[in-house]
């Protein structure tokens, strides 16, 4: 057997794999998972794998088949800016659910390889905007998309850059607030993945962090907690107050509660899991 068709098989597995993690179950994510090429996006191996217990360490050779496991790759090992972790983004993407047609906006994206996950299942009616702040790796990710006229990169800071109302706003950075504009360009039934981080990663540990779903429907802001997280933080949207507070509200507990944002500030203190300036998340 060649090693395209061995990689093939390898795939279909790493697919069921991942997905098996968080007992995500959706045919169309699986097959994504199992037809993009991950080597096409993280570049020429050997690749820099996080072992928890060792930091970064090099695959023993150039072959794909280290890529398709549940591991993070570095992408710049040096300031811990990763591949993310397959089983968690399935988990996230599952949650955010991109249906065929719709317009995605992927805040953080790297070199794109969720992104290219993403692009397959909005499909070639689907519009994906890529949105990358550092220069290098907006540049390989342009590359990495030269060839799709319906995927935009945009390099810069995701959290002011323009973009058209979004059906689904995957943030991919460590936020410790919603950026005005994620909420303003989400589109009636849009859904926004939302990491918020306390803590100075990678140091920081998933119980400092937490993934919300916040979906806008009829006026209304639904939110609730999907994951636990950890991850590299977001340029521009953290600051010294909102990151006392969060680190707060996780130290009270609670957060599987969370089942509203609210965009005001006149929201009871016994209902607010969080408060910032002009929003919260609230328990009702
Ligand atoms: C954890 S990495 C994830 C990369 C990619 N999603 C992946 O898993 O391969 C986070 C990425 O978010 C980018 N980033 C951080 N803040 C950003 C912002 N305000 N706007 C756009 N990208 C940002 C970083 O440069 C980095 O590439």
């Amino acid at each position: 057997m060649d090693r395209d068709a061995e990689l093939e098989i390898i795939r279909r597995a790493y697919a069921k794999q991942i997905m098996a993690v968080f007992g995500v179950s959706d045919r169309r994510i699986e097959e994504a998972f199992a037809s993009v090429k991950r080597e096409d996006f993280l570049g020429p191996g050997p690749w820099q794998i996080v072992r928890w217990d060792r930091g970064y360490v090099p695959t023993p050779s150039r072959n794909p088949v280290y890529l398709y496991d549940d591991v993070i790759v570095g992408i710049i090992p040096d300031r811990d800016l990763n591949n993310g972790q397959p089983s968690l983004h399935a988990a996230l993407i599952a949650s955010a659910a991109p249906r065929a047609g719709e317009h995605v906006v992927h805040v953080g994206a790297g070199v794109g390889y969720y992104t290219a996950i993403m692009h397959r299942l909005v499909g070639r009616r689907g519009m994906v905007t890529a949105i990358e702040f550092d220069s290098g790796l907006a540049a390989r990710l342009a590359g990495n998309f030269s060839e799709m006229n319906n995927v935009r990169i945009i390099p810069g800071d995701g959290a002011r850059v323009a973009f058209d109302s979004a059906d689904v706003i995957y943030v991919n950075a460590g936020a410790t607030r919603p950026a005005e504009v994620w909420l303003d360009r989400l589109a009636e039934g849009g859904r926004l993945i939302l990491p918020l981080t306390a803590g100075a990663f990678p140091a920081s540990d998933v119980r400092q962090g937490a993934v919300f779903r916040i979906e806008r429907r009829s006026g209304e802001f639904l939110a609730y907690r999907v994951s636990g997280v950890a991850i590299f933080p977001c340029e521009g949207m953290r600051d010294a107050e909102s990151e006392a507070a969060l680190a707060t509200a996780f130290q009270n507990g609670r957060v599987r509660e969370v089942t509203r944002l609210y965009r005001r500030d006149d929201v009871p203190e016994e209902d607010c899991w969080l408060r910032g300036t002009g929003w919260c998340l609230a328990y009702r």
